[in-house]
């Protein structure tokens, strides 16, 4: 019987004499050979840690929850803002081009606004929008530039260009970041719609750069060219008047 357990006991000393070695080789490499124990204390320790830290990040995950369908109202209510702006961007821009953009935007913006409505459904929530200050800053820029410029003229395409990308590049972020968010909860589907949307803005985007591109600025810079010969015109004019003012009045007198 004493064999047996001795034997027992080799036995079960033997996995551990087997570990034992490897620990110590790795650490005869690094000449340090009594930290291997602390290390496995300190395994011990982390057990308890672990189930407070999955408490944690259930926290975590519900206040990323929260954050998620906050900023899905956010954009929510910020599209169909948008549904309100676009037209007015469309009725004051002048290039066909232009215009042309805008409308397709305002189709494409109505189908985001649907699947919008779907990732709520996903999430069980009702879709509801809360006020988007960046976006209503946006629009209010875009409406002042249409106050200020123009009508007709290829400056103000550029401004409405312009206003028009920003509202695209914060769109951008805000869909790129709602698409990770998504994943980082494991929603797939969700993922997928914004995902869908984010591709339409960004494709957008690169559209107005290349309406800009192609054609509007360099109306721009010429009708500022323009502007700045019909300066120099009405200078010469203003000059020739002094001139002849003398002339005109005297004529003036004759119509008397
Ligand atoms: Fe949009
Ligand atoms: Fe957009």
């Amino acid at each position: 019987m004493k064999t047996a357990k001795k034997a027992a006991a080799k036995k079960s000393k033997t996995p551990a004499k087997k570990s034992a070695p490897r620990k110590a080789a790795t650490a005869t490499k690094r000449a340090m050979p009594k930290k291997a124990a602390p290390k496995k204390a300190a395994a011990k320790k982390a057990a308890p840690k672990k189930s407070a830290s999955r408490m944690q990040s259930m926290d975590d995950q519900s206040m990323l929850r929260e954050f998620f369908i906050d900023s899905l109202k956010d954009i929510y209510w910020a599209e169909k803002h948008l549904t309100k702006a676009l037209p007015k961007m469309q009725r004051a821009a002048t290039s066909e081009e232009l215009k042309t953009a805008f409308e397709e935007h305002l189709a494409q913006t109505e189908e985001q606004i649907q699947r919008l409505e779907q990732v709520f459904e996903i999430m069980g929530e009702p879709a509801k929008a809360k006020k988007c200050d960046a976006m209503e800053g946006l629009t209010k820029e875009a409406q002042s530039i249409i106050e200020e410029t123009e009508k007709g003229t290829a400056t103000r395409d550029v401004a409405l260009i312009m206003a028009a990308q920003k509202v695209e590049h914060y769109e951008i972020a805000t869909y790129g970041g709602l698409a990770q968010l998504a994943a980082t909860l494991g929603l797939e589907d969700a993922k997928e719609l914004l995902g869908m949307t984010l591709q339409e803005e960004k494709d957008t985007d690169e559209n107005l750069t290349a309406i800009a591109e192609n054609d509007i600025n360099i109306q721009a810079a010429e009708e500022d060219e323009d502007e700045e010969d019909e300066e120099e015109e009405e200078d010469d004019e203003d000059m020739e008047d002094d001139e002849d003012s003398d002339d005109e009045d005297e004529e003036e007198d004759d119509d008397m």
